[in-house]
């Protein structure tokens, strides 16, 4: 139940016509009900807040409390079309997509959509594209948390940091995406106060336990093997992300040269000048063969232009793996 208090504001707020206020003390009531364990009342709360309050995005983020050093807004055009997974993977991110699109339907029942979700696996192979591609298909806007920083600026006061971070998560429903999550996700992190890391995780690991907006929180890492295994059961799901297969390479070649023109099968391509490589590095690889094709004046870009350009990605990147 509401505090007296709080009806009192929150009927005075409406007759001021004062709509932030009356959210903020809407979203009070709902959280006082998610500590009360009642957590299908509490979503039905915020789904019909976050319904009457339909805030811009918060594009410039507010500098109190150095906020706007640790999240960044973020807009890229991107679609889930354009994304070269295996299908089961794919599946997997339709799934997010459906049960945000009806969370109202799984409100009803007692049930929150799948919204805190990590992603792992090589670089350049999707991870913060996905996120994007979230952020667009269901029109909500998407915000980078600068991991890294956090632990490195603000050690100390990590926690802290974490903490505010939450609030504003709560109060801005959003796509955001804990980036090099490994920094926290790991005890072996850079300077290597170990004490100190064990508290931010555990200290992550309560913030996300405990919350129950809308809005996504998705981790980024890596190396899944150097993540704590409590991480794991926090989630709603865990994405495995690949380099792609000769087909998954070939469609993303197609997609890449979709706008240009070309002299060749793309399906000719073989299998050794791909392999290895990740979907950005194929990506790069084409950007690049179009790239040349325009400079030099010439109006089709040549098998033989693209080998290269993905033979030259592979000598920059590829040894660094090894
Ligand atoms: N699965 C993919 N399908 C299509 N394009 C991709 C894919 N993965 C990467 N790309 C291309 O490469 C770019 C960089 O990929 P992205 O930033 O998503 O990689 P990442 O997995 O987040 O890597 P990192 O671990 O280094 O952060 C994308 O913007 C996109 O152009
Ligand atoms: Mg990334």
């Amino acid at each position: 139940m509401a505090t007296a208090e709080q009806l009192k504001s929150l009927i005075k707020s409406h007759y001021d016509s004062d709509n932030e206020r009356f959210s903020t003390i809407a979203l009070q009531l709902a959280a006082n009900e998610a500590r009360k364990g009642h957590n299908n009342l509490a979503h039905q709360l915020k789904n019909i807040i976050d319904k009457g309050r339909k805030k811009p995005p918060l594009k410039v983020i507010p500098h109190t409390n150095n906020l706007s050093d640790l999240i960044q807004y973020s807009e890229t055009p991107n679609r889930l079309s354009q994304l070269i997974v295996s299908d089961e993977l794919k599946e997997r991110i339709n799934r997010i997509i459906r049960e945000y699109l009806q969370k109202g339907k799984l409100s009803k029942h007692g049930f929150s959509h799948r919204r805190k979700i990590l992603l792992t696996g090589p670089p350049g192979t999707g991870k913060t594209l996905t996120a994007s591609i979230l952020s667009n298909e269901l029109k909500i806007p998407f915000y980078i948390i600068l991991v890294d920083k956090i632990v490195t600026k603000y050690m100390g006061e990590t926690s802290a940091k974490l903490r505010q971070i939450f609030d504003f998560i709560g109060e801005n429903t959003g796509v955001y995406l804990f980036d090099e999550f490994d920094a926290i996700g790991t005890e072996r992190s850079r300077d290597n106060d170990v004490g100190e890391m064990r508290r931010v995780l555990n200290a992550f690991l309560q913030f996300l336990e405990q919350d129950n907006s809308n809005s996504f929180i998705i981790s980024a890492t890596n190396n899944i093997n150097m993540l704590d295994q409590a991480l794991f059961r926090r989630f709603d799901d865990v994405l495995f992300y690949d380099l792609p297969d000769k087909k998954q390479a070939i469609d993303l070649i197609r997609n890449k040269l979709a706008n240009f023109k070309y002299d060749f099968e793309i399906e000719n391509i073989s299998t050794s000048s791909v392999s290895g490589l990740s979907q950005s590095e194929i990506s790069q690889a084409c950007d690049d063969a179009v790239k040349e094709t325009i400079l030099s004046d010439r109006l089709k870009v040549t098998k033989n232009l693209l080998l290269e350009m993905l033979l030259n990605r592979r000598a920059v990147y590829g040894s660094k793996r090894k």
